[in-house]
């Protein structure tokens, strides 16, 4: 009875919260009987089973439209829905992704073998743009930490350094006459900041694989920065001894540094970050243009759990 009733809302059909949470019930019981494989796949998404994480908010989900057509990912163009429309060329199946630098143990992962071996988890987290628009999304993916350990960062190790596939055939805006990053997209993370427990390897969204627009097969989450430090379709992390070069300071460092945590009290030269607006809330069309602004949280509402790692450090110094 449960399983005929839930198998009926089609992935694509996922558009408000309630519908996801009966999917996702649908989900955990099938997972714990053994029979998430039976279940039907979109062209491009598989169902995925994971386990809820306590550190998730319970805060209104954004809905998947919203999540999956106002997307930023520059390979595909710069306006919010060139992703969903252009990033169906992206091939992720092979995906390999290559781990090395300061390590014992490099690797070089293929993807499959590497989700099998981890248990996943789903993280419902707050995202917020520098742009001023933040989401709240539910997340499936494993901490960055475990993935790290196996390969076992040695003494010198201070930074972990993370790479976006280059593959202009498939990626419009890197062979476009306007470039509008350098590629690879490149970004970088503190070790102790990529070892910290929120930090996450994300492989799925609203229970299934990632959509291609938002980053498929594999990418960063880091819910306490600005979107743009969550990198996506990573095929190479390395850990380094010298802070990573990071794109978005990479072309323009008066406006973006390294560290690039959510502080209401230091503005972007072009965005005031002391509120945001939600994107999908109540509040009229155009994504939620005219929703009511709310105040912005130090480290997205994460300061519990991650002010300790900037204990000492001018934030106004080190944006
Ligand atoms: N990763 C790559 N490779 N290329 C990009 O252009 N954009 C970043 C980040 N990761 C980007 C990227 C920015 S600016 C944001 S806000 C988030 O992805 C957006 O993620 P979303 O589209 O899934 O919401």
């Amino acid at each position: 009875m449960l399983i005929r009733k839930s198998t009926d809302i089609r992935p694509s059909e996922i558009t408000d919260q309630s519908a996801y949470m009966r999917r996702r019930e649908f989900m955990y019981g099938a997972a714990a009987l053994g029979m998430a494989a039976a279940l039907p796949a979109s062209a491009f998404a598989m169902p995925l089973s994971a386990i809820k994480s306590p550190l998730s908010t319970d805060e209104t989900l954004t809905p998947l439209k919203d999540v999956t057509t106002y997307n930023n990912f520059y390979e595909f163009g710069t306006d919010k829905d060139d992703p969903s429309k252009n990033a169906h060329t992206l091939t992720t199946k092979p995906w390999k992704v290559k781990v090395d630098g300061l390590v014992n143990k490099p690797a070089d992962y293929d993807l499959d073998d590497l989700i099998k071996s981890i248990a996943l988890e789903e993280r419902i987290y707050r995202m917020r743009c520098v742009e001023g628009w933040s989401m709240v999304i539910p997340w499936i993916g494993v901490p960055l930490a475990s993935v790290l350990a196996r390969i076992e960062p040695q003494g010198s190790a201070k930074y972990v350094a993370f790479e976006t596939l280059v593959r202009p055939a498939e990626m419009p805006a890197q062979k476009g006459f306007f470039q509008p990053l350098p590629w690879p997209y490149v970004e970088g993370l503190r070790l102790d900041e990529a070892m910290h427990p929120l930090t996450i390897l994300a492989v799925g969204l609203y229970g299934e694989t990632l959509p291609k627009q938002n980053g498929a097969p594999i990418r960063l989450v880091v819910p306490w920065k600005y979107g743009f430090k969550s990198i996506k379709s990573v095929v190479r992390i390395s850990l380094t001894e010298k802070e990573p070069k990071t794109s978005w300071s990479l072309q323009n460092p008066r406006e973006y540094g390294f560290y690039s945590n959510v502080n209401p009290a230091v503005d972007h030269p072009r965005w005031s970050q002391a509120t945001e607006r939600r994107i999908g809330a109540s509040g009229g069309g155009l994504g939620g243009l005219f929703a009511k602004r709310h105040p912005t949280l130090p480290f997205n509402g994460y300061g519990d759990q991650v002010a300790s790692l900037y204990t000492g450090m001018d934030l106004k110094k080190y944006y």
